[in-house]
């Protein structure tokens, strides 16, 4: 079977423009005078597609997917600046969920989508690990509150701010690590990747943008900044309950149906303390 080649070039349809050769951060296309550009080093290219991207007649083929599979940045529906303002400002933290999966699809779609994040050196070595219902959301709560039961028995202390939280969840009052999510949405990095440079970064990015496309698709979100408290008190927790190592960079992200209706956005230009130097 012939090797799928990673940089491929119709000849025909290339204009021999340069343009992919110009755009190649890593400098790894290299074009003659007037011929079609080529890849003499693939193991050196960061896949970043920009060339694809950038070829006005699609004449290249990346790693096998040809141009006619990618999404034309021409005559295609993107919102206005106004509407991306206001998407901005009335995006929210929801901490009230109604009893409801959300749409199984939907929240594919979303997910899928993160592979459009960006990451450092485009490494994109992220594991996105969802409990995706109230069902597997519910075998997490208790896998969770069986490791803290065990990180007890220890005879190790948790701060007060995490342990009455803790017993309100345990005793079924309040859920107040988990907001009564019927998801969660853990954002792992995947240091074995080679060219990891950025793994806190990655991970934070592609959890922001978990939360515009969710948000744009009537999934609500809150962050899980608890998980990750809770994670520096009891360094195995992730381990026993998500198989997670305890080194593993990630953030946390819960999900729902919103059960709250917000009737504005929030006005907060002055936390903009923008500081000019010219
Ligand atoms: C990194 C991070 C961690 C957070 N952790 C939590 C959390 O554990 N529980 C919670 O209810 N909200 C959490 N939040 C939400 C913030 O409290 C929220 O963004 C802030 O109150 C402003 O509300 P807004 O997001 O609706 O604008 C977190 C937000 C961020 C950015």
């Amino acid at each position: 079977m012939e090797e799928k080649k990673l940089f491929n070039v119709d000849g025909e349809k290339c204009l021999k423009c340069g343009l992919c050769v110009k755009d190649c951060a890593f400098k790894v296309l290299a074009s003659e005078e007037g011929g079609a550009p080529t890849m003499p080093h693939p193991e050196k290219c960061m896949r970043c597609q920009h060339c694809f991207a950038v070829c006005p007649t699609g004449a290249i083929t990346f790693d096998g997917i040809s141009s006619d599979a990618a999404v034309s940045t021409r005559g295609i529906d993107l919102p206005n600046a106004s509407q991306v303002e206001n998407w901005f400002k009335t995006r929210r933290s929801t901490r009230m969920f109604r009893d409801e999966d959300v749409d199984k699809e939907v929240l594919d779609k979303v997910l899928k989508l993160l592979a459009n994040s960006p990451t450092g050196c485009n490494s994109h070595a992220l594991k996105f690990i969802c409990y995706p219902n109230r069902a597997a959301m519910k075998g997490f709560r208790n896998a969770f509150l069986k490791a803290l039961e065990e990180h007890r028995e220890g005879a190790k202390m948790l701060p007060r701010s995490l342990a009455v939280p803790a017993i309100l969840m345990r005793n079924g009052k309040e859920d107040i690590f988990f907001r009564g999510a019927s998801g969660i949405l853990i954002v792992a990095c995947d240091e074995s990747m080679p060219m990891v440079t950025t793994p806190n970064e990655d991970v934070a990015i592609a959890c922001s943008n978990f939360e515009l496309l969710a948000n744009a698709n009537g999934i609500a979100t809150c962050w899980c900044g608890f998980l990750k408290i809770i994670t520096n008190e009891v360094p195995e927790l992730l381990e026993k309950v998500s198989g997670i190592s305890r080194t593993t960079p990630f953030y946390a992200m819960l999900f729902g149906k919103s059960a709250i209706n917000y009737a504005r956005g929030v006005e907060r230009g002055e936390y903009a303390k923008i500081d000019y130097r010219e």
